[in-house]
Order: C-alpha cells, then structure tokens, then sequence
C-alpha cells in the first residue's frame, strides 16, 4: 500500500533547469530572475510593487518595520503559524490577538478592538481561504495598516481582488509545503505604495542606499538568484495547481457531506475564492482519526495543535492563559488537515474518505 502525504512539493526538470541556468549565468545575489520574478509577482497578485525576500517571516518583520509598529500594538488572530505573530515581537510592537471564527477559522472582525496604540492589524487568510477582508477594515478603521498574511493564499481572490492586493501590505511565503515554492525558503511582499515598497527594498539589502552608503539598519534578507528562477517556474503552474487543488476540495466534500462527526471547510462562493492550502476538517474524535488514517498510509496534520498564545513563549512573555481565546481553543482541539497537492489522484481522495467513512462505521 504506498503512502499518501499530507503535501508534496512539484521538482521538475524545468525546474532544475532554470536553476543551474541561473546559477551558470547570473549574479547568485540580485541576479536577473530576482527582478523579472518581482514583476511577474507583483502583476499576477494586481499589485504595483513585489519585493522579495528570504522567508515569509521577513516578509512580515520588514513590512512591519516600514510601517513603523515599534513601541504599538499589532492586532492578529490566535490561530496560525506562530511566525505570524513573532514577526510582531521581532519588529518591537506587542501582538494583540483577537480570537478566531467559527465560520472560517480566520481572525473574527466582531473581535477586533482597537485603542490609541493600535498600529496595525494583521488578518492571515489560513488554510488558503481569504479573511473577511471588508468587515476588517470597518473594524480597524481608516487610519490603522492593514497587513495580509498571504503566506498560505497565492492566488486567493476576495470580492474580485487577489489576497496581498487589498490591505496596504501582503506578505507571502515560499516555504516548500506551500501553493508555490522556490525550491526553498523565500518570501514575497507586495504594496501599491511606492514608499513601502522602496523601504522594504532598502531594509532587506543591509540597509543600503548605494553600494557603501546604510542610512537604515538594515538585515540580509534577500531571495537567491537561484531560488528566484525556480520560482518564475512555479508562478506558471500556479493558476493550474490552484485549480487542481479545487477539485479535489470538491471531491472531498462531495463524498463526505453525510459523515455527520466530520465538518467540512467553507468552500467560497460569488465573494470568495479560495485555493485550499489545507484542506481542513474539524472533529471531536480527531487524535483517534488521524490513528486510523495512518495505519492505512494515510499521514494528517495539525493546524495547529496550541493556539499561539497557549504557546510557551507567548505565556511566559505575555501571560496569557486557558480559556483566553475560546474559539481558538476549542478548534485546536479538533482540527486535522487531509492531503491535499496538485499531483494527488482522485484515487488518493477516495481512498482517504473511504477511510474516514470506514472509521465513523461505514455510513456515507
Ligand atoms: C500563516 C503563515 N505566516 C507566516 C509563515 C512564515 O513563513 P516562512 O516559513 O516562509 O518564514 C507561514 C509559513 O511558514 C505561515 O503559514
């Protein structure tokens, strides 16, 4: 019986290809790709600016830094990658949380309070499906940042826009599980405005404004070369893998709507399309189905086990406690994550919901 993965990042020869043409041709550091990729990025998200950078972490770290959080509060959901909320502490602002949604697992705009040091709120839309975009700027008001942790939606549209086009900043991760990689770690900013986009540029490149000139401290923090040219290839794909990811949502949903212990995720609609990063389930018996899964080959994740706040850092950092961010709380405790990658069959998806069927008795 061969195993099924939880994800399985594309290596083709194309791939390979434009790698070592890279590094064959190019400078290894601010080569040519590094900027073809940018403008590409940046015009398939509908953004004026794309700036790369070296994970999704310093993404979200260097945008925080142009919008100059330090010594503010940051307002972001409980209930994702802790990174999200590292990158807070790292730019020197406090992270506020406001707890998740039952709808849709992203941050709830109805939870959302903003005070006198409130600099920016930061929505992530997890598992690939957007936040409620407009419902958070409302709550957030007009003169707080928006900051889209875009690191698990490439491509995701909202109302009509890409996710990262909507907020004044979006922040992408390359991280090899995500919807697209650069055969690595890197990251991706995106903005309209001119004077974020030159900050952030200037931030990720030790804080130059010429060769021997720092006005900034700046980090090292830029994309290889080499990277870059794997990910102009995986940018091509993108739309197909997306598309691909969809249909096998559709499929699971399909089989699994009567397992009554199983909820499925929000699929979209008119508003929303989302591209299915995770497909994610919740249940009250999760531990226990994700035991029988492995035991037919099938492996699962958790996304994510302890909500950031229970994390050990955050506690000890922050005091925060049980009970602090119920919702969160409770969909930690039953969420699992099923395979779900471009190249899965539809073989594979039926025989993770015969699985499923087989564990809650057999009733379809
Ligand atoms: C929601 C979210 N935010 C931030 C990150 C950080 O990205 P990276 O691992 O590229 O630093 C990730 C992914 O790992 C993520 O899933």
């Amino acid at each position: 019986m061969n195993k099924i993965p939880t994800s399985r990042p594309a290596v083709t020869e194309e791939m390979i290809e434009a790698m070592s043409d890279a590094l064959r041709n190019e400078r290894m550091v601010l080569g040519e790709s590094v900027f073809k990729f940018e403008d590409e990025f940046a015009r398939f998200i509908g953004t004026d600016y794309a700036i790369s950078v070296s994970s999704g972490t310093d993404a979200l770290i260097l945008s925080l830094l142009a919008l100059n959080v330090r010594g503010k509060e940051v307002v972001t959901t409980p209930l994702s990658f802790i990174a999200t909320a590292n990158a807070i502490v790292h730019a020197g602002a406090t992270p506020v949380f406001a707890d998740s949604s039952p709808q849709d697992y992203n941050l709830d705009p109805r939870e959302i309070r903003v005070g006198k040091d409130t600099a920016a709120v930061m929505p992530v839309h997890l598992f690939g499906y957007p936040s409620q975009m407009d419902e958070i700027r409302e709550a957030a008001g007009e003169k707080v940042k928006i900051i889209e942790d875009a690191c698990q939606a490439h491509g995701a549209t909202y109302r009509g826009r890409k996710v990262g086009a909507i907020g004044d900043v979006g922040c992408f991760s390359f991280y090899p599980t995500k919807n697209m990689t650069v055969g690595g770690d890197g990251g991706m900013v995106t903005t309209n405005d001119k004077r974020l986009a030159d900050d952030i540029r200037k931030l990720r490149d030790c804080g130059r404004t010429s060769r021997y000139i720092h006005d900034v401290f700046g980090f090292t923090s830029r994309l290889n070369t080499a990277n870059a040219a794997v990910g102009r290839v995986q940018l091509r794909h993108l739309n197909d893998w997306n598309e691909r990811r969809r249909g096998i949502a559709r499929r699971y949903s399909e089989r699994l709507k009567d397992v009554e212990e199983v909820r499925l995720p929000p699929m979209g609609g008119r508003d929303i399309t989302p591209v299915f990063h995770l497909f994610v389930v919740q249940t009250d018996d999760r531990d226990e189905l994700a035991k029988h899964l492995l035991a037919n080959g099938i492996e699962t994740g958790v996304h994510y086990p302890v909500p950031i706040h229970l994390q050990p850092v955050y506690r000890d950092a922050f005091g925060f406690s049980q009970g602090s961010y119920p919702e969160s709380e409770r969909q930690s405790g039953r969420l699992l994550s099923l395979p779900i990658f471009p190249a899965m069959t539809d073989e594979d998806v039926d025989r993770v919901c015969d699985s499923i069927i087989e564990h809650y008795g057999g009733k379809e």
